[in-house]
C-alpha cells in the first residue's frame, strides 16, 4: 500500500527490494516464487521501503498473535490507510473497541445458525451450476463463484430485493482499496460504494427496529438500542461482514477449482469422493489462500523471532508464504487434497481470526462437492484472468466447459 501510492517511492526501492517488488504488482507473475526468495532471507526482512516482511509460518504466526501488535498506530496518521472513515470496522481496530464489537457480531456465525443455513447454501449452488451448465462453456466466476457468496451472505443478513451486480461492483471498489487508493478516479468509486451501503444499511436498520426479525442485522440493532454500539460503528461492522462475506470467498471457490482443474488427477480425486471436499478447501486455502497478507504496527518494542522490532514499526505478514513454508508443510508446492491437515494461517490467527471461517469452509465444501457431482467432466476453456489486487488474490474470469451433454 505504501508503495502503490507512491510511484517514485516503488521505482527508487523495487530494485533488489522483493517487498517492493510483491507489492507493486503480484497479479503480473505469480507471487510464491518472491515468498520464497524472501523466506530465504531470513523470518524477518527489513525493506527499504521502511517495513519489516514476516515470511515463515512461524513469525507471522508470532506477529499475529502477539498483544503488542495492533492494526492502529496509537498516534499520528495510518500508514495502513488514508479513508479514515472507512475505518471503523473490526479489521482496523484494536482493544477495547475491537473487544467489544467482534463480540456483537460473533453470534452471526453461531454453529446453530449455519447448520440452518447449510440447505439453502447447497440449493444456490445447484441452482447457480445448473443454469450455467445449460450454457455449456461459461465464465465460473461470474455464474458461479461470485454469486454463491453474495446470495449467502444476503441471505445471512435477510437483505432482500438486493441488486447482485451492482453489490458486486461496490465490493470490488471496497475490497480494492485494501491497496491503497491509487487516484481520483478509485477515490470515487469506493466513495460511492461506500454512500451506498451507508444508506442501504442505513435503511435496513430503520426497518428491523420497526419490525425485528431472527436475523444478525436485528440482533445488532438491539445492541444499539443497548448502546453498546453508536449507529455508525453498527454500518461499518455490517459493511465488513457483506463484503469480507463475498469478496474472499469468491476467491477460494475461483482459485480451489483452477487448482482441482489444473490438477487432473486431483480432481479425479474428488470426483470419486466427494467427502475429500474439506480438504480441497483447506489445501486450497494453504496452497494459494484469498488473502494473501496482513499487516500489524508494534504498539510497544518487543522480540519476536529472536528479532527486536522496535515500538512503530511496520510488519507485513505473508500469509500467503507462511502457506509455502517448508518448515510448516512437507513438499509445500505440491497441491494435494488428500493432505493429512496442518494448520494453515489463510484465515489469519490471534485477535483478528476471521470470523466467517466457518461459512466460507461450508461455502467452499459445497461449491466443490456440486461442481465435482454435477459436472464431472468440467475442464479450461481458455486462459484465466488475474484480478488486479495485492491483499487478495483471486481471478476475474475463469472460462470453462461443463462437458454436459446438452
Ligand atoms: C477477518 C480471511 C471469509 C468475515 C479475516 C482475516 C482474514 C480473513 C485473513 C483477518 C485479517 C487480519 O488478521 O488482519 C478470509 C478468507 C475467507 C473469508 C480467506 C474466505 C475463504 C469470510 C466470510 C466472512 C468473513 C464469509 C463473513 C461473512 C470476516 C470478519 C473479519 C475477518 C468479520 C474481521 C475479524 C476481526 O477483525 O476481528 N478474514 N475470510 N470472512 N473476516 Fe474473513
Amino acid at each position: 500500500r505504501l508503495v502503490a501510492n507512491n510511484a517514485a517511492t516503488w521505482s527508487a526501492a523495487v530494485s533488489g527490494d522483493p517487498t517492493a517488488r510483491l507489492l507493486h504488482s503480484p497479479w503480473r507473475e505469480s507471487p510464491y516464487p518472491i515468498y520464497e526468495r524472501l523466506r530465504s532471507s531470513g523470518p524477518l526482512v527489513r525493506s527499504k521501503l521502511g517495513l519489516v516482511t514476516a515470511t515463515t509460518h512461524e513469525t507471522c504466526r508470532a506477529v499475529l498473535r502477539d498483544r503488542s501488535m495492533g492494526v492502529r498506530p496509537e498516534s499520528g496518521p495510518d500508514p495502513l490507510g488514508e479513508l479514515d472513515e472507512l475505518d471503523l470496522s473490526l479489521l482496523k481496530l484494536d482493544p477495547p473497541d475491537h473487544t467489544r464489537l467482534r463480540k456483537l457480531a460473533a453470534p452471526a456465525f453461531r454453529a446453530r445458525r449455519l447448520a440452518a443455513l447449510r440447505e439453502s447454501v447447497e440449493s444456490i449452488a445447484h441452482d447457480l451450476v445448473d443454469r450455467a451448465t445449460r450454457r455449456g462453456e461459461f465464465d465460473l466466476m461470474r455464474d458461479v463463484a461470485l454469486p454463491l457468496p453474495i446470495r449467502v451472505i444476503t441471505a445471512l443478513l435477510d437483505l432482500r430485493d438486493v441488486d447482485t451486480p451492482t453489490l458486486a461492483r461496490h465490493g470490488s471498489a471496497l475490497a480494492s482499496s485494501l491497496d491503497g487508493v491509487r487516484g481520483p478516479r478509485q477515490l470515487r468509486a469506493v466513495r460511492r460504494a461506500d454512500a451506498a451501503f451507508h444508506a442501504m444499511f442505513t435503511d435496513l436498520m430503520e426497518q428491523r427496529r420497526r419490525a425485528p426479525g431472527d436475523d444478525v442485522v436485528s440482533d445488532l440493532v438491539h445492541a444499539h438500542d443497548d448502546e453498546q454500539v453508536t449507529a455508525d460503528e453498527l454500518v461499518a461492522l455490517c459493511r465488513l461482514l457483506l463484503v469480507a462475506g463475498f469478496e474472499t470467498t469468491v476467491n477460494l471457490i475461483g482459485n480451489g477449482t483452477l487448482a482441482l482443474l489444473r490438477h487432473p488427477e486431483q480432481w479425479a480425486a474428488l470426483r470419486d469422493d466427494p467427502g475429500l471436499a474439506p480438504s480441497a478447501v483447506e489445501e486450497v486455502l494453504r496452497w494459494d489462500g484469498p488473502v494473501q497478507s496482513s499487516a500489524r504496527i508494534a504498539h510497544e518494542t518487543v522480540e519476536i523471532g529472536g528479532r527486536r522490532l522496535r515500538k512503530g514499526t511496520l510488519v507485513l505478514v505473508l500469509l500467503g508464504s507462511a502457506g509455502r513454508d517448508p518448515a510448516a508443510h512437507s513438499d509445500p508446492d505440491r497441491f494435494d487434497i488428500t493432505r493429512e491437515e496442518s494448520e494453515h494461517l489463510a484465515f489469519s490467527h490471534g485477535a483478528h481470526y476471521c470470523l466467517g471461517a466457518p461459512l466460507a469452509r461450508m461455502e467452499g465444501d459445497l461449491a466443490f462437492r456440486v461442481l465435482a457431482d454435477w459436472l464431472p467432466n468440467l475442464t479450461l476453456a481458455g486462459r484465466p484472468r488475474q484480478r488486479r489486487t495485492t491483499v487478495l488474490r483471486g481471478l476475474r474470469t475463469l472460462p470453462v466447459a461443463s462437458g454436459a451433454v446438452p
